[in-house]
């Protein structure tokens, strides 16, 4: 079974509680989205394997560690997931980023792909699928779909806020998915907003209503 993650580190909980705040404008919002992503993509890499390098320093020569060789992809889920990219970018310059858009169908009420680019090699690379908030689990249990019928064998999905109603959902559809959190919350509403959450995190993204 998958495990859930929730990451308590001071940095990521501090500036959670101010994208939580209803009067948080879109500016700091987008700032403190991407901030906490990118904490929480140091954490998320924390097992990455190390090599041994030789390097000359301009004194002598130094017995270093490098990264070992490990791809990973990020994958948003459009569009929230957008917000998160910038962030772990800054941390991990060189990383493949895919796109998965989906849309929810008015009547299945089933997601559906509207569209999708993937990295060529996704069967080789550690994938994280980014959305902010994993509310029913719909979208990024068809977004794991998506990217294991394209190959992938290796999914990791980060989110800054849950519902234990999506975890449970995601844990049953994908046990092969580990889950990282900033924050697991009390439960859904009736509207499929999560309590207490942040509100739409798209619409507070991008300002929109
Ligand atoms: N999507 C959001 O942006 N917010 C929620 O609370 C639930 C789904």
């Amino acid at each position: 079974m998958g495990k859930v993650y929730v990451f308590d580190h001071p940095l990521i909980q501090h500036k959670l509680t101010f994208i939580r705040k209803k009067e948080t404008g879109t500016k700091e919002f987008r700032e403190m989205t991407n901030e906490i992503a990118g904490l929480m993509a140091y954490e998320i890499t924390r097992h990455l394997p190390l090599r041994d390098v030789e390097v000359e320093t301009p004194v002598a020569t130094a017995q270093c560690k490098t990264i070992s060789g490990k791809k990973l992809g990020i994958i948003p889920i459009l569009r929230a997931g957008l917000g998160m990219v910038d962030g772990i970018l800054e941390l991990i310059p060189a990383v493949k980023v895919g796109h998965i858009g989906l849309y929810r169908d008015p009547e299945t009420l089933m997601p559906v792909e509207y569209y999708v680019k993937l990295p060529k090699d996704v069967s080789e690379r550690e994938m994280i699928v980014v959305d902010p908030m994993l509310a029913t689990g719909g979208s990024a249990i068809e977004a794991v779909n998506v990217l294991k019928r394209n190959g992938a064998r290796n999914i990791k999905l980060m989110c800054l806020v849950a519902a234990p109603e999506g975890v449970d959902k995601m844990k049953e559809a994908h046990p092969d998915v580990d889950i990282y959190l900033a924050a697991m919350d009390e439960r859904l509403n009736e509207k499929g907003y999560i309590v207490p959450g942040l509100g739409d995190a798209g619409d507070r993204l991008f300002g929109t209503k």
